[in-house]
């Protein structure tokens, strides 16, 4: 077909074509919100660079996963930033962390919302790197080891899914088989498979106070030039266990995210992470671009894309919209 015969303006021509034709919609059922508690009582800091985002004492967050449900949206993703750090990230797997506490009060409070925790140690180390380190380096196979401590004790607390992010060759099989000795065989796996060493991670760090005192995270987290790579990642998380699995930006790599929906058979989540959040917040602040259609223009993209999930700051905003 070609013009004149074929005009694809016809389609466009208003609301009501548009909405009829429309390919892709978004969804509140496909939202997760990512959450950060910290210790103290009464705690509501907003954190500067993630406007409407806070840092919060679990009496906050407990209400803020309230608000959440109460929005419809299924799943809050947390992650916590505990008093001390130290060299072995023992906040992360102690009975009493900041997650542990965070997990037993909303699964008490609010039963009806899905918690995923975060299953990284970057916030738990004095050098906020994502593992043991060995000289300067994360060394991968002692790391696994605090990984399957911190899962079963997430696991124990409460958690309906553990989410790891720290990107160490083996963790979704360590895990898997940490959690299945602990009887938690029914407790599924979202696996951070193909993460980027981003700069769009710089607000999220302010937020959790996980920047890593030294170095970076290029030796554990993925080359962003990298395409095939990505499915070699994903590949491994799919044969070691992961039920969901995710590419992380979103924005930036709608590419890989295109390839992983094509590929692969399992869910697919996408994350869109801090800095797509605060560039869209920091230009509307300014007047350069409307925040509201800006931010749903991306999602839908991410969508469009091929992801199934999407975890994103914007999810409360989103949802008031789309329950209009
Ligand atoms: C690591 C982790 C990071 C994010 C989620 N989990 C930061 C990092 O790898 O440095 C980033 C999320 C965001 O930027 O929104 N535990």
């Amino acid at each position: 077909m070609q013009y004149p015969d074929y005009r694809p303006r016809r389609l466009r021509k208003n609301a009501n074509f548009r909405r009829m034709i429309r390919e892709t919609r978004l969804s509140v059922d496909n939202l997760v919100y990512p959450l950060f508690v910290t210790f103290g009582k009464d705690v509501k800091k907003p954190i500067a660079s993630m406007p409407g985002n806070f840092q919060m004492s679990v009496n906050y967050l407990v209400k803020e996963a309230q608000k959440t449900r109460d929005m419809g949206i299924p799943a809050i993703l947390l992650f916590g930033i505990p008093e001390k750090k130290d060299e072995t990230a023992s906040g992360a797997f102690t009975k009493d962390g900041i997650i542990q506490r965070a997990v037993r009060e909303i699964k008490d409070k609010v039963p009806d919302i899905l918690v995923i925790t975060d299953l990284c140690l970057c916030e738990y180390t004095n050098h906020g790197h994502c593992g043991i380190l060995e000289g300067n380096e994360v060394d991968n196979d002692s790391t696994l080891e605090v990984l399957a401590d911190t899962a079963v004790s997430q696991a124990k607390a409460g958690a309906d899914m553990v989410a790891p992010s720290g990107m160490m060759d083996g963790q979704v099989a360590t895990i898997r088989d940490a959690l299945d000795d602990a009887g938690y065989e029914t407790l599924p796996i979202m696996a951070y498979s193909a993460k980027y060493a981003s700069s769009f991670y710089g607000p999220f760090r302010e937020a959790a106070e996980s920047a890593p005192q030294f170095g970076d995270r290029k030796s554990y987290q993925m080359d962003p030039p990298n395409s095939d790579e990505a499915i070699r990642e994903i590949t491994l998380d799919v044969e070691e266990g992961a039920d969901i699995i995710m590419v992380k930006p979103a924005l930036p790599y709608l590419d890989i995210i295109h390839r992983a929906k094509e590929e692969f058979d399992l869910p697919l989540a996408a994350y869109n992470v801090s800095g797509e959040f605060s560039m869209i917040k920091a230009a509307a602040n300014l007047g350069w671009l409307d925040g509201e259609k800006t931010m749903m223009e991306s999602l839908i993209s991410i969508k469009r894309a091929g992801a199934d999930i999407i975890i994103t700051y914007f999810a409360q905003e989103v949802a008031d919209i789309l329950a209009k």
